[in-house]
This record gives C-alpha cells, sequence and structure tokens, in this order.
C-alpha cells in the first residue's frame, strides 16, 4: 500500500527520490520521508500529507546527499504523524529503513527487543526492523547483509524494504517478501522502487526481486542474495514501457487520461488475440481442448473494480461455455471451505497483480490443485508468478486510484476467453464466434464517441452533484456496470452511492426513492426481454418521484416520457454492452467528483495496491 523508492550513484538523492515518491503517490499518500547519507551521517526529512508537503519542507530546511532512500505511506499501524511515517531508525541513528507491507508479530518482536534494552519512538510496525538489524550487529553479523538476514528471519508477514546503513556510504539495501520490489538498472545508477513507472525515465532494465531475495546496490553494480547468502543470478529485463505511460500527457488527471486512453488498450488487445481472422487466439495460456472437455467448473475470485469485472466474466462464461462459473469476493474465499477440486479452474483478477486478499485466494486454489489461470496488469507481479497461465490485459500503468481502463481491459479479456473456450468446447460456431468479433470490434469507436458526449454528461453531474446518494440499477450484463457506477462514483466524489440488480430494488431499495434521489438506470436496447424489464423497474421509480438518470441506446425515444436526463450510447450487443456502458459511468462519477472538488487521483483513505488484509 506504500511506496518505496531508493537511488545509488552520483547524483544529489533529493530530487530523484522526491520524483520517484511523487510518481509513487497513488499508493499512499498520508505521510513521506525520506532518508540520506550525508557528510553528517543519515539525515531525514519527514512529512504529514501529501508530498508537497516533504517539498516544502525541503525548501525550508534543504539538504543533498547520497545514496538516499525514500517512502509514501498508507497507514497501517500508527495514525499518519511525522513519527510514524518512514524512514525509521534504530536506535543509534545510524540504520534507516523504508517499508511497505505489514510485519505480523511485530508485537512479540518489539517485546523481545524492549527485553534487550531498545526503545521505540513510534506505533509502527516497521520500526522493529532497524531496530532487529542492530541487534544482530551486535551480536556479532559479519555484514550488513548477514545481520539484515538475520532480522528477516525473524519476521513474519509481508516486506519490500530499503535499508542505509551510516557505515555504509555508497549502498542501498533491499529485500522483498510477498510486497513488490524491483531493482531498475541506469547507465551509472541504480534503484529500488514498488514499481517501474516511479524510475522509468532513469533506468533501461530491470529485476523483479522474488520472495526471500535481497539486493545489495552499489555505483558500479547489484549483486543479488537470498537470506543464507548464496548469490543469485537474477534475469535482468529489458525496460519495455514508454516514459510517457506514466506521464499526464496534458490531461487534467491520471483518471480523465486513462478513460481516453480506453480505446485504444482494448483495440490493441482485441486485435492482439484475433489476428487470425475471425478467431480468438489464446494459445498461450494452455487450454487445451482436452483440458476444457474435462473441466467442470470455474471459480473466478477478485477484489473491488476487478470483482465486477469477474461478475461479468461469470455471466458471459455461463452464456457462451455451458460451464458453472462461481464469482467470490478475495477476503471472503479464503475464509470459506471452497469446494474446489482439479476440475476446476481458478482464475484470479487483478489490476496490480499484489492484492492480498486475491492472491491468498490462489495460494488456497493451487493447495487444492486447481489449474491458475490470471487475467492481470502488471508483469512481474507476484500473481503473475504465481500462475499456472496468465491473460494480460496490457492497459499500461494505471495510475489513477479508480480504476477505468484496467477494468474494461479486464472486461474485454473476459470476451475473449469466453470465446475461445466456448469455441474450444464446441458450444458456440465460428460463424457466432466471427459475428461477437464483428461486435467487438466496434467498442473502442463506441467508447470514442461516449468520450465526445463528455460535456453533456458533465452537465448532467453538475446537476444531480449534490444529493446525499444516488442509486445504480442494471439487469444482467448490466447489473455488473450498476455496481461499478456506484462504486467510481463513491470512491472518487464522496457521494454515497449503491448499486442494485434493478429487478432486486422492489425488494428494499425501494424505500430510499423520493423526489430528490437521482436513479440511474442502465437501459440500452438489447434483448427485449431485458430491455422491456428494465423500463418496467423505471416506472416502478417514476411513480415514486425518482430522478431518473437514463443510460440509453442512440434513437430511443420512448425513455424520454419517464427520464429526467438521458445520456445517450451508440448501439451496443448486450453482451459487449458494459464496455460502453460504464465509460458513461465512469464520466458521470469523474464529472460529479470534480463538481464537489474532490482529489480525483488521490481519494481520501484509497490506496492504489491493498497489500494487507
Ligand atoms: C478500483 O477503482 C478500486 N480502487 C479498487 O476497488 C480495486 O479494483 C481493488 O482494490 C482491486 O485491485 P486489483 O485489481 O489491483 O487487485
Amino acid at each position: 500500500m506504500c511506496g518505496i523508492v531508493g537511488y545509488v550513484g552520483p547524483q544529489d538523492a533529493v530530487p530523484l527520490l522526491v520524483d520517484g515518491l511523487k510518481r509513487l503517490e497513488y499508493r499512499g499518500y498520508d505521510s513521506g520521508g525520506i532518508a540520506l547519507h550525508t557528510s553528517e551521517g543519515i539525515v531525514f526529512r519527514k512529512c504529514v500529507g501529501r508530498l508537497t508537503e516533504l517539498e516544502r519542507d525541503l525548501d525550508a530546511r534543504p539538504v543533498t546527499g547520497r545514496p538516499g532512500i525514500g517512502h509514501t505511506r498508507w497507514a497501517t499501524h500508527g495514525e499518519p504523524s511525522v513519527r510514524n511515517s518512514h524512514p525509521h531508525l534504530d536506535g543509534s541513528g545510524r540504520i534507516a529503513v523504508v517499508h511497505n507491507g505489514i510485519i505480523e508479530n511485530d508485537q512479540e518482536l518489539r517485546e523481545q527487543l524492549q527485553a534487550q534494552g531498545h526503545t521505540f519512538l513510534s506505533e509502527t510496525d516497521t520500526e522493529v526492523i532497524p531496530h532487529l538489524i542492530e541487534q544482530a550487529l551486535k551480536d556479532g553479523a559479519a555484514s550488513p547483509e548477514a545481520a539484515i538476514a538475520q532480522a528477516l528471519k525473524q519476521a513474519r508477514g509481508a516486506y519490500a524494504l530499503g535499508i542505509l546503513f551510516a557505515d555504509q556510504p555508497d549502498t542501498v539495501y533491499a529485500a522483498r517478501l510477498g510486497s513488490p520490489l524491483i531493482v531498475g538498472l541506469g547507465a551509472d545508477a541504480h534503484f529500488i522502487a514498488s514499481d517501474v513507472p516511479a524510475i522509468v525515465h532513469h533506468i533501461d532494465q530491470v529485476i523483479y526481486l522474488n520472495d526471500g531475495e535481497m539486493a545489495v546496490l552499489q555505483p558500479d553494480g547489484v549483486r543479488i542474495l537470498d537470506l543464507d547468502g548464496q548469490a543469485l543470478t537474477p534475469e535482468v529485463k529489458p525496460v519495455d514501457l514508454a516514459p510517457e505511460a506514466a506521464e499526464m500527457a496534458g490531461f487534467e488527471t491520471f483518471m480523465l487520461k486513462e478513460i481516453h486512453e480506453q480505446p485504444r488498450v482494448l483495440r490493441g488487445l482485441l486485435e492482439k488475440h484475433t489476428h487470425k481472422k475471425g478467431h480468438v487466439d489464446l494459445t498461450d495460456l494452455g487450454l487445451s481442448a482436452d483440458y476444457l472437455q474435462q473441466l467442470r467448473r470455474i471459480m473466478i475470485v477478485s477484489c473491488g473494480t476487478a470483482y465486477h469485472a469477474a461478475m461479468y466474466g461469470k455471466f458471459l462464461l455461463e452464456h457462451v461455455t455451458g460451464l458453472a462459473v462461481e464469482t467470490d469476493l478475495g477476503s471472503e474465499f479464503r475464509y470459506r471451505s471452497p469446494r474446489i477440486e482439479q476440475d476446476t479452474l481458478f482464475v484470479a483478477v487483478s489490476q496490480s497483480g499484489e492484492t492480498a486478499d486475491t492472491l491468498a485466494s490462489l495460494r488456497l486454489a493451487r493447495e487444492r490443485h486447481c489449474r491458475v489461470l490470471s487475467i492481470c496488469n502488471a508483469p512481474g507481479s507476484s500473481l503473475v508468478r504465481e500462475s499456472d497461465a496468465v491473460l494480460f490485459t496490457e492497459a499500461g500503468p494505471e495510475i489513477g486510484v479508480a480504476s477505468t481502463k484496467a477494468y474494461t481491459a479486464q472486461l474485454m479479456a473476459f470476451a475473449l476467453l469466453s470465446m475461445a473456450m466456448g469455441r474450444a468446447r464446441g458450444e458456440i460456431t465460428s460463424e457466432q464466434e466471427q459475428a461477437w468479433i464483428k461486435a467487438l470490434e466496434q467498442v473502442p469507436n463506441a467508447i470514442h464517441y461516449m468520450i465526445e458526449r463528455a460535456d453533456h454528461i458533465r452537465a448532467i453531474a453538475d446537476k444531480h452533484h449534490d444529493g446525499p446518494s444516488a442509486l445504480y440499477l442494471g439487469r444482467r450484463f448490466n447489473y455488473p456496470t450498476a455496481l461499478e457506477g456506484a462504486l467510481k462514483n463513491k470512491e472518487i466524489s464522496y457521494q454515497h452511492a449503491e448499486g442494485y440488480a434493478a429487478g432486486e430494488m422492489k425488494h428494499g431499495p425501494i424505500a430510499l426513492i423520493n423526489e430528490y434521489l437521482p436513479v440511474i438506470c442502465i437501459c440500452t436496447k438489447t434483448t427485449d426481454e431485458v430491455y422491456e424489464k428494465m423500463v418496467s423497474n423505471m416506472r416502478e421509480v417514476e411513480a415514486r418521484h425518482g430522478r431518473i438518470i437514463a443510460i440509453a441506446t442512440d434513437g430511443d425515444t420512448h425513455v424520454q416520457a419517464f427520464a429526467e436526463d438521458i445520456i445517450y450510447v451508440p448501439p451496443m450487443c448486450e453482451e459487449f454492452s458494459p464496455l460502453v456502458n460504464v465509460v458513461a459511468l465512469q464520466l458521470l462519477a469523474y464529472y460529479a467528483a470534480q463538481a464537489r472538488g474532490t482529489d480525483i487521483d488521490k481519494p481520501r483513505n484509497l490506496a492504489k495496491s491493498v497489500t494487507v488484509e
């Protein structure tokens, strides 16, 4: 949830650390800090609030030095305060540590260290790490590496660490277990970071550290070793991310940029997997016809927005493959006694590939000998490494905390997967597959038209943003769209919002409807059955004077009779309409948030990558 960065090289570390932290701020943003080697030993600066506060402090109390480490925090143990912000020091002030993750046995370690005479200054779990290292050195550890290893062997939980020693003026140490950490290699400098976009401008090659590995970064090279001190040969990969991908490119926010990127992302994903004309090609996933024939069940697990994508995937996979498909939230699945066996395909969906609950569920599925397929946006992530096969969403870095392009790319991934599996199982014909591919080819343009209607959507958001609450209704494939629209609204505008299956409204939420409540109804013209039922639900809202905002298909004049406002979307078959409809809801939430004056890219209390339970 936090972001860490470290630098070893010839330049002053301060601007490089601050720049890297700003690019990581989406991971956590309630406090931050840096620690540097200077002629006076380790010097640090910390702040509460956004990194602009750190910059202000650095302007008021300038410092230079190298190497250095930095941290942007999303509080887990202890409130956001200067005392609790990283870096944390040992008792002598000669070891500084930044940490992303959670040390689960921190209380026990703290008591053990206190008994040995250590004094703690913060409420964080992290602070035990520099003290454990200090103690290991006192106990005779032969080197800083040995002391770090000794300390980490006592810690339970998850960590990505950056460590500075006052006595090692040209070295940054790093270690990883369960939280993401990369080592970036540049021409004359090396970095550590929580992800590639934070340092992409400075590096040509990257090493994705594995769990249980340590890195020693010095100006003339990087060594990787395990916690027993054995040297390892890492896989060094070229950086294949254009530096511009991590920039705002003239947009006012990352979220708006990412909404606009959707047509390109979806076109790219579709073209990549349909290059054999008229067929979806997912051969790389190793889902052979034999395997698919013996398959009995699909279990899809994920969290948040990715869970809404999973619900869409369930509806589509059931519709197209004839298999039983179940979905669950990562945080629930891992505590159930799920009936999954070898004949179950386990699908994990995650933008970041680091979500703790999704990862824990994946591990449970592996214990039950299920084959694991991930739908993921982050190459090198834990999810990717622990899966049998990965369908990459290829959306590029998503920096806005509210997921947009990663979501529609997940929907596209499910569309492709459903078709490939449906055909391999003989449940759909080649003609049907070709027709669906043709429909999918219309999606990028349809989204483009949606985006062109942004001014109209903004006007609707301006009119409805100030109420306390909003209700989102959809049916069948667009039921997850309603949930996702409500989630987008609440997470960035802070307006309370509920997503509901429209047919379920009369079983409870109908009590909320009055002349003030905006009710966003997804009623695009698809199958008559669903459309007519949706119209009946809207009539029920109208009868109670709810303020209907309809998401309707171009040319549908019927809804004008009862909708106060209408957002028209281009025509699309029901199966793929969620890919287009959700863009209207992303924009509606975006402009509501703008009208309410929130920090859209970094909404309060949220973090992009939820690496704790
Ligand atoms: C999306 O808008 C959310 N911020 C959040 O629900 C997110 O989708 C969830 O935390 C799962 O993340 P993941 O896709 O990286 O696993």
